[in-house]
Protein backbone atom coordinates (compact mmCIF):
# COMPACT_ATOMS: atom_id res chain seq x y z
CA UNK A 1 0.00 0.00 0.00
CA UNK A 2 2.90 1.87 1.04
CA UNK A 3 4.76 1.49 -2.29
CA UNK A 4 1.56 2.09 -4.27
CA UNK A 5 0.92 5.37 -2.71
CA UNK A 6 4.09 6.62 -3.33
CA UNK A 7 4.28 5.82 -6.60
CA UNK A 8 0.77 7.57 -7.07
CA UNK A 9 2.69 10.96 -5.63
CA UNK A 10 5.42 10.34 -7.60
CA UNK A 11 3.56 10.23 -10.95
CA UNK A 12 0.94 13.12 -10.22
CA UNK A 13 3.30 15.61 -8.21
CA UNK A 14 3.35 17.82 -11.16
CA UNK A 15 0.12 17.45 -12.17
CA UNK A 16 -2.40 20.62 -11.11
CA UNK A 17 -5.10 19.02 -11.53
CA UNK A 18 -4.04 16.54 -9.00
CA UNK A 19 -2.76 18.26 -6.85
CA UNK A 20 -5.58 18.04 -4.08
CA UNK A 21 -4.95 14.43 -4.17
CA UNK A 22 -1.64 14.38 -4.01
CA UNK A 23 -2.30 16.11 -0.40
CA UNK A 24 -4.82 13.68 0.49
CA UNK A 25 -2.58 11.05 -0.25
CA UNK A 26 0.70 12.40 1.20
CA UNK A 27 -1.53 12.93 4.52
CA UNK A 28 -2.46 9.55 4.33
CA UNK A 29 0.82 8.05 4.13
CA UNK A 30 1.66 10.34 7.36
CA UNK A 31 -1.29 8.66 9.20
CA UNK A 32 0.02 4.85 8.51
CA UNK A 33 1.99 3.68 11.74
CA UNK A 34 5.18 1.79 10.16
CA UNK A 35 6.61 -1.11 11.71
CA UNK A 36 10.09 -1.76 12.17
CA UNK A 37 11.23 -5.32 11.65
CA UNK A 38 13.06 -5.29 15.80
CA UNK A 39 16.38 -7.59 15.00
CA UNK A 40 17.33 -7.82 18.71
CA UNK A 41 14.06 -9.05 19.36
CA UNK A 42 13.80 -11.88 16.68
CA UNK A 43 17.28 -13.33 18.71
CA UNK A 44 15.73 -13.66 21.51
CA UNK A 45 13.64 -16.43 20.29
CA UNK A 46 16.11 -18.75 19.60
CA UNK A 47 14.44 -21.90 18.88
CA UNK A 48 16.35 -24.94 18.96
CA UNK A 49 15.06 -28.44 18.47
CA UNK A 50 14.71 -31.08 20.87
CA UNK A 51 17.46 -33.20 20.52
CA UNK A 52 16.24 -36.64 18.94
CA UNK A 53 18.03 -39.90 18.26
CA UNK A 54 19.47 -40.10 14.59
CA UNK A 55 17.79 -41.74 12.21
CA UNK A 56 19.24 -44.89 9.97
CA UNK A 57 21.15 -42.79 6.48
CA UNK A 58 18.26 -43.43 4.04
CA UNK A 59 15.07 -42.07 5.68
CA UNK A 60 12.75 -42.85 2.93
CA UNK A 61 13.52 -45.51 -0.37
CA UNK A 62 10.91 -45.33 -2.66
CA UNK A 63 11.11 -47.28 -6.00
CA UNK A 64 7.72 -47.89 -8.34
CA UNK A 65 5.68 -46.34 -6.38
CA UNK A 66 2.45 -45.63 -7.70
CA UNK A 67 -0.89 -43.76 -6.12
CA UNK A 68 -4.62 -43.89 -8.10
CA UNK A 69 -7.80 -42.57 -6.52
CA UNK A 70 -10.22 -44.76 -7.51
CA UNK A 71 -9.60 -44.00 -11.65
CA UNK A 72 -7.72 -40.66 -10.82
CA UNK A 73 -3.80 -41.82 -10.78
CA UNK A 74 -1.69 -39.02 -9.23
CA UNK A 75 1.69 -40.34 -9.18
CA UNK A 76 3.01 -42.92 -11.69
CA UNK A 77 5.41 -45.43 -10.68
CA UNK A 78 7.90 -42.92 -9.17
CA UNK A 79 11.59 -43.66 -7.89
CA UNK A 80 13.06 -41.32 -5.10
CA UNK A 81 15.82 -41.86 -2.11
CA UNK A 82 16.43 -39.20 0.72
CA UNK A 83 18.97 -39.46 2.79
CA UNK A 84 19.51 -38.43 6.44
CA UNK A 85 19.67 -34.58 6.83
CA UNK A 86 18.37 -33.45 3.27
CA UNK A 87 15.86 -30.70 3.24
CA UNK A 88 13.90 -30.80 0.52
CA UNK A 89 11.10 -28.82 -1.11
CA UNK A 90 8.24 -30.20 -2.97
CA UNK A 91 6.90 -27.74 -5.52
CA UNK A 92 4.08 -28.01 -7.96
CA UNK A 93 0.62 -26.88 -9.26
CA UNK A 94 -2.14 -27.39 -7.42
CA UNK A 95 -3.36 -31.15 -7.50
CA UNK A 96 -0.29 -32.63 -8.93
CA UNK A 97 0.06 -34.75 -5.81
CA UNK A 98 2.20 -33.17 -3.01
CA UNK A 99 0.36 -33.20 -0.22
CA UNK A 100 -0.91 -37.25 -1.58
CA UNK A 101 2.93 -38.04 -1.54
CA UNK A 102 3.39 -36.45 2.38
CA UNK A 103 0.40 -38.12 3.37
CA UNK A 104 1.94 -42.00 2.03
CA UNK A 105 5.53 -41.00 3.21
CA UNK A 106 4.06 -40.45 6.81
CA UNK A 107 2.18 -43.18 6.43
CA UNK A 108 -1.64 -41.62 6.61
CA UNK A 109 -2.11 -43.15 2.84
CA UNK A 110 -1.88 -46.54 1.36
CA UNK A 111 -0.07 -47.06 -2.09
CA UNK A 112 1.01 -49.63 -4.60
CA UNK A 113 4.97 -50.23 -5.17
CA UNK A 114 7.82 -49.96 -2.84
CA UNK A 115 8.40 -47.63 -0.01
CA UNK A 116 10.66 -47.90 2.83
CA UNK A 117 10.84 -45.67 5.70
CA UNK A 118 14.59 -46.03 7.58
CA UNK A 119 15.29 -47.44 10.62
CA UNK A 120 14.49 -44.95 13.95
CA UNK A 121 12.95 -42.46 11.86
CA UNK A 122 10.43 -40.22 14.01
CA UNK A 123 7.99 -37.94 11.71
CA UNK A 124 6.56 -34.98 12.88
CA UNK A 125 3.95 -33.89 10.15
CA UNK A 126 2.04 -30.77 9.83
CA UNK A 127 -0.85 -31.09 7.43
CA UNK A 128 -1.86 -28.22 4.90
CA UNK A 129 -5.56 -29.03 6.24
CA UNK A 130 -5.49 -28.79 9.86
CA UNK A 131 -7.34 -31.05 11.48
CA UNK A 132 -4.57 -32.32 13.66
CA UNK A 133 -5.01 -33.93 17.04
CA UNK A 134 -5.23 -31.19 19.55
CA UNK A 135 -6.24 -31.94 22.69
CA UNK A 136 -9.66 -29.01 22.56
CA UNK A 137 -10.42 -28.80 26.03
CA UNK A 138 -7.12 -27.42 26.55
CA UNK A 139 -5.70 -24.02 26.68
CA UNK A 140 -3.63 -22.68 23.99
CA UNK A 141 -0.54 -22.11 26.50
CA UNK A 142 -1.60 -25.39 28.30
CA UNK A 143 -1.03 -26.93 24.92
CA UNK A 144 2.57 -25.83 24.70
CA UNK A 145 3.27 -25.77 28.45
CA UNK A 146 2.57 -29.83 28.53
CA UNK A 147 4.91 -30.44 26.16
CA UNK A 148 7.71 -28.09 26.07
CA UNK A 149 11.27 -29.60 28.26
CA UNK A 150 14.16 -27.77 29.11
CA UNK A 151 15.39 -24.09 28.31
CA UNK A 152 12.52 -23.74 26.06
CA UNK A 153 10.21 -23.56 28.90
CA UNK A 154 11.06 -20.01 29.87
CA UNK A 155 10.03 -18.85 26.67
CA UNK A 156 7.19 -20.23 26.05
CA UNK A 157 5.00 -16.74 26.16
CA UNK A 158 7.74 -15.07 23.89
CA UNK A 159 7.21 -18.15 21.39
CA UNK A 160 3.27 -18.13 20.99
CA UNK A 161 3.56 -14.44 20.62
CA UNK A 162 5.83 -15.05 17.48
CA UNK A 163 3.37 -17.20 16.26
CA UNK A 164 1.19 -14.58 17.21
CA UNK A 165 -1.26 -15.71 20.26
CA UNK A 166 -0.41 -12.12 22.06
CA UNK A 167 -2.20 -11.57 25.58
CA UNK A 168 -5.03 -13.28 26.39
CA UNK A 169 -5.08 -15.24 23.30
CA UNK A 170 -2.67 -17.96 25.39
CA UNK A 171 -6.10 -18.62 27.60
CA UNK A 172 -8.26 -19.19 24.89
CA UNK A 173 -9.43 -22.83 24.45
CA UNK A 174 -8.38 -24.67 21.45
CA UNK A 175 -12.06 -25.27 20.34
CA UNK A 176 -12.90 -21.86 19.54
CA UNK A 177 -9.59 -21.41 17.68
CA UNK A 178 -10.21 -20.34 14.28
CA UNK A 179 -8.56 -22.78 11.30
CA UNK A 180 -5.52 -20.33 10.98
CA UNK A 181 -4.99 -20.06 14.81
CA UNK A 182 -5.12 -24.02 15.40
CA UNK A 183 -2.65 -24.55 12.25
CA UNK A 184 -0.34 -22.09 14.26
CA UNK A 185 -0.52 -23.72 17.35
CA UNK A 186 0.00 -27.54 15.44
CA UNK A 187 3.39 -25.82 14.43
CA UNK A 188 4.48 -24.24 17.69
CA UNK A 189 3.55 -27.78 19.11
CA UNK A 190 5.28 -29.25 16.25
CA UNK A 191 8.79 -27.40 16.73
CA UNK A 192 8.77 -28.38 20.32
CA UNK A 193 8.34 -32.20 19.89
CA UNK A 194 10.95 -34.19 19.19
CA UNK A 195 11.56 -35.88 15.71
CA UNK A 196 14.02 -36.51 13.10
CA UNK A 197 11.93 -35.86 10.18
CA UNK A 198 9.53 -33.41 9.65
CA UNK A 199 7.01 -33.33 6.52
CA UNK A 200 5.49 -29.18 6.64
CA UNK A 201 2.40 -29.22 3.59
CA UNK A 202 2.36 -26.00 3.11
CA UNK A 203 3.35 -24.28 6.57
CA UNK A 204 3.27 -20.57 5.94
CA UNK A 205 0.02 -20.02 4.74
CA UNK A 206 -1.24 -18.74 7.89
CA UNK A 207 2.01 -17.39 9.40
CA UNK A 208 2.90 -13.20 9.19
CA UNK A 209 6.79 -12.22 8.42
CA UNK A 210 7.90 -12.39 11.78
CA UNK A 211 6.28 -15.76 12.33
CA UNK A 212 7.78 -16.83 8.87
CA UNK A 213 11.36 -15.96 10.00
CA UNK A 214 11.37 -17.59 13.02
CA UNK A 215 10.21 -20.89 11.35
CA UNK A 216 12.60 -20.49 8.89
CA UNK A 217 15.29 -19.99 11.42
CA UNK A 218 14.54 -22.93 13.10
CA UNK A 219 14.16 -25.25 9.62
CA UNK A 220 17.69 -23.40 8.78
CA UNK A 221 19.31 -25.02 12.42
CA UNK A 222 16.87 -28.23 12.24
CA UNK A 223 19.37 -30.80 11.67
CA UNK A 224 17.14 -33.71 11.27
CA UNK A 225 15.38 -34.25 7.00
CA UNK A 226 12.87 -31.93 6.40
CA UNK A 227 10.38 -32.02 3.06
CA UNK A 228 8.43 -28.75 2.90
CA UNK A 229 5.91 -28.07 0.39
CA UNK A 230 5.53 -24.18 -0.27
CA UNK A 231 4.53 -22.27 -3.05
CA UNK A 232 6.75 -19.36 -1.20
CA UNK A 233 10.24 -19.21 -3.16
CA UNK A 234 11.66 -16.35 -0.67
CA UNK A 235 10.76 -19.04 2.13
CA UNK A 236 12.73 -21.83 0.69
CA UNK A 237 15.43 -20.07 -0.24
CA UNK A 238 18.19 -20.79 2.08
CA UNK A 239 16.53 -24.03 4.08
CA UNK A 240 16.53 -26.80 0.81
CA UNK A 241 19.03 -28.05 -1.29
CA UNK A 242 17.38 -30.04 -3.28
CA UNK A 243 13.61 -29.22 -5.24
CA UNK A 244 11.22 -32.14 -6.46
CA UNK A 245 9.24 -30.91 -9.30
CA UNK A 246 5.77 -32.58 -9.16
CA UNK A 247 4.62 -32.98 -13.16
CA UNK A 248 2.28 -35.02 -15.18
CA UNK A 249 2.34 -38.03 -12.32
CA UNK A 250 6.17 -38.03 -11.56
CA UNK A 251 8.60 -36.15 -9.68
CA UNK A 252 11.77 -34.52 -11.15
CA UNK A 253 14.80 -34.00 -8.95
CA UNK A 254 16.95 -31.06 -9.02
CA UNK A 255 19.46 -30.42 -7.35
CA UNK A 256 20.30 -27.17 -5.46
CA UNK A 257 18.79 -24.32 -3.64
CA UNK A 258 14.92 -22.74 -4.59
CA UNK A 259 16.56 -19.69 -7.01
CA UNK A 260 18.71 -22.66 -8.95
CA UNK A 261 15.20 -24.55 -9.59
CA UNK A 262 13.87 -20.99 -10.69
CA UNK A 263 16.82 -20.26 -12.71
CA UNK A 264 16.67 -23.11 -14.54
CA UNK A 265 13.15 -23.27 -15.22
CA UNK A 266 13.60 -19.60 -16.18
CA UNK A 267 10.49 -18.25 -14.27
CA UNK A 268 10.36 -15.68 -11.78
CA UNK A 269 8.78 -17.21 -8.57
CA UNK A 270 6.37 -20.65 -7.85
CA UNK A 271 2.98 -19.49 -9.19
CA UNK A 272 4.79 -19.03 -12.55
CA UNK A 273 5.40 -22.75 -12.87
CA UNK A 274 1.51 -22.67 -14.13
CA UNK A 275 1.52 -20.23 -16.70
CA UNK A 276 4.91 -21.24 -18.02
CA UNK A 277 3.48 -25.09 -18.25
CA UNK A 278 0.45 -23.70 -19.95
CA UNK A 279 2.26 -21.31 -22.30
CA UNK A 280 3.87 -24.34 -23.37
CA UNK A 281 1.16 -26.50 -24.19
CA UNK A 282 -0.36 -23.87 -26.45
CA UNK A 283 2.83 -23.44 -28.28
CA UNK A 284 3.06 -27.48 -28.94
CA UNK A 285 -0.40 -27.91 -30.16
CA UNK A 286 0.17 -25.37 -32.39
CA UNK A 287 3.50 -26.60 -33.61
CA UNK A 288 4.10 -23.54 -35.73
CA UNK A 289 7.66 -22.42 -36.67
CA UNK A 290 9.88 -20.76 -34.89
CA UNK A 291 9.96 -17.25 -36.60
CA UNK A 292 5.96 -17.36 -36.88
CA UNK A 293 5.84 -18.07 -33.39
CA UNK A 294 8.06 -15.43 -32.27
CA UNK A 295 6.28 -13.48 -34.50
CA UNK A 296 2.53 -14.00 -32.97
CA UNK A 297 4.51 -14.03 -29.22
CA UNK A 298 5.76 -10.54 -29.98
CA UNK A 299 2.14 -9.52 -31.47
CA UNK A 300 0.32 -10.98 -28.78
CA UNK A 301 2.81 -9.23 -26.25
CA UNK A 302 1.97 -6.16 -27.56
CA UNK A 303 -1.46 -6.64 -27.52
CA UNK A 304 -1.56 -7.18 -23.85
CA UNK A 305 0.49 -4.58 -23.06
CA UNK A 306 -1.71 -2.32 -25.20
CA UNK A 307 -4.98 -3.74 -23.63
CA UNK A 308 -3.30 -2.94 -19.74
CA UNK A 309 -2.07 0.36 -20.80
CA UNK A 310 -5.49 1.35 -22.06
CA UNK A 311 -6.88 0.38 -18.91
CA UNK A 312 -5.12 2.68 -16.99
CA UNK A 313 -5.62 5.91 -19.69
CA UNK A 314 -9.02 5.30 -19.44
CA UNK A 315 -8.70 5.00 -15.49
CA UNK A 316 -6.90 8.07 -15.55
CA UNK A 317 -9.73 10.12 -17.56
CA UNK A 318 -12.08 8.88 -15.29
CA UNK A 319 -10.45 10.11 -12.18
CA UNK A 320 -10.24 13.82 -14.17
CA UNK A 321 -13.48 13.34 -14.98
CA UNK A 322 -14.52 13.30 -11.22
CA UNK A 323 -11.89 15.58 -9.97
CA UNK A 324 -13.65 18.18 -12.43
CA UNK A 325 -17.01 17.36 -10.79
CA UNK A 326 -15.59 17.49 -7.10
CA UNK A 327 -14.45 20.77 -8.25
CA UNK A 328 -17.66 21.92 -10.01
CA UNK A 329 -19.81 20.82 -6.71
CA UNK A 330 -17.32 22.91 -4.69
CA UNK A 331 -17.79 25.96 -6.76
CA UNK A 332 -22.08 25.48 -6.45
CA UNK A 333 -21.66 25.02 -2.91
CA UNK A 334 -20.20 28.51 -2.38
CA UNK A 335 -22.62 30.38 -4.94
CA UNK A 336 -25.73 28.70 -2.99
CA UNK A 337 -25.32 30.94 -0.18
CA UNK A 338 -27.52 30.20 2.70
CA UNK A 339 -29.69 27.34 1.11
CA UNK A 340 -29.56 24.64 3.71
CA UNK A 341 -31.50 22.50 1.16
CA UNK A 342 -29.30 23.07 -1.91
CA UNK A 343 -26.21 23.00 0.83
CA UNK A 344 -27.12 19.07 1.55
CA UNK A 345 -27.83 18.14 -1.81
CA UNK A 346 -24.48 19.40 -2.43
CA UNK A 347 -22.69 17.42 0.62
CA UNK A 348 -24.38 14.53 -0.43
CA UNK A 349 -22.86 14.71 -4.21
CA UNK A 350 -19.68 15.67 -3.46
CA UNK A 351 -19.57 12.53 -0.80
CA UNK A 352 -20.76 10.07 -2.95
CA UNK A 353 -18.18 11.96 -5.80
CA UNK A 354 -15.38 11.54 -3.07
CA UNK A 355 -15.95 8.02 -2.87
CA UNK A 356 -16.10 7.60 -6.38
CA UNK A 357 -12.74 8.71 -6.93
CA UNK A 358 -11.31 6.82 -3.81
CA UNK A 359 -12.33 3.47 -5.48
CA UNK A 360 -11.09 4.75 -9.11
CA UNK A 361 -7.68 5.76 -7.62
CA UNK A 362 -7.59 2.25 -5.94
CA UNK A 363 -7.84 0.70 -9.29
CA UNK A 364 -5.57 2.69 -11.26
CA UNK A 365 -3.24 1.83 -8.79
CA UNK A 366 -3.76 -1.48 -9.02
CA UNK A 367 -3.84 -1.36 -13.16
CA UNK A 368 -0.64 0.25 -12.59
CA UNK A 369 0.95 -2.09 -10.70
CA UNK A 370 -0.57 -4.50 -13.26
CA UNK A 371 1.33 -2.84 -16.11
CA UNK A 372 4.32 -2.84 -13.97
CA UNK A 373 4.40 -6.66 -13.40
CA UNK A 374 3.54 -7.68 -17.00
CA UNK A 375 6.86 -5.59 -18.02
CA UNK A 376 8.73 -7.44 -15.35
CA UNK A 377 7.57 -10.82 -16.09
CA UNK A 378 7.98 -10.18 -19.66
CA UNK A 379 11.26 -8.64 -19.90
N1 LIG B 1 -9.08 -38.29 -0.93
C1 LIG B 1 -9.09 -38.06 -2.24
N2 LIG B 1 -9.96 -38.68 -3.06
C2 LIG B 1 -9.95 -38.45 -4.39
N3 LIG B 1 -9.10 -37.63 -5.02
C3 LIG B 1 -8.22 -36.97 -4.25
C4 LIG B 1 -8.15 -37.14 -2.83
N4 LIG B 1 -7.18 -36.37 -2.34
C5 LIG B 1 -6.64 -35.72 -3.41
N5 LIG B 1 -7.26 -36.08 -4.56
C6 LIG B 1 -6.91 -35.63 -5.92
O1 LIG B 1 -5.58 -36.01 -6.17
C7 LIG B 1 -4.87 -34.99 -6.89
C8 LIG B 1 -3.67 -34.57 -6.10
O2 LIG B 1 -4.07 -33.84 -4.95
P1 LIG B 1 -3.06 -33.28 -3.88
O3 LIG B 1 -2.15 -34.37 -3.46
O4 LIG B 1 -3.86 -32.62 -2.84
O5 LIG B 1 -2.23 -32.22 -4.75
P2 LIG B 1 -1.35 -30.97 -4.30
O6 LIG B 1 -1.07 -31.10 -2.85
O7 LIG B 1 -0.13 -31.04 -5.17
O8 LIG B 1 -2.16 -29.74 -4.62
C9 LIG B 1 -5.90 -33.89 -7.13
O9 LIG B 1 -6.43 -34.09 -8.42
C10 LIG B 1 -6.92 -34.13 -6.07
O10 LIG B 1 -8.19 -33.66 -6.49
MG1 LIG C 1 -1.49 -29.81 -1.30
Amino acid sequence: MIEETEKFIERFRYKATKAVQVQSKIKQLDKVERLEVDEEDKSTINLRFPPSPRSGTVVVDAEGLTKKYGSLTVLNKIDFKISRGEKIAFVGRNGEGKTTLSRIIIGELDWVGNLKIGHNVKTGYFAQNQDVLLDESKTVLQTIDDIAKGDIRTKIRDMLGAFLFRGDDVEKKVKVLSGGERARLALVKLLLEPSNFLVLDEPTNHLDMRSKDILKQALIKYDGTLIVVSHDRDFLDGIVGKVYEFKHNKIKENIGGIYDFLRKKKIENLKDIERKDKAKNVSAQENVSSNKQKYLEKKEYDRNLRKLRKRLEESELIIEKIEAEIISVDKSFMESGNSSEAHEIDYKKYQDLKEQLNEEMNRWAQYSQEVEEFLQNNS
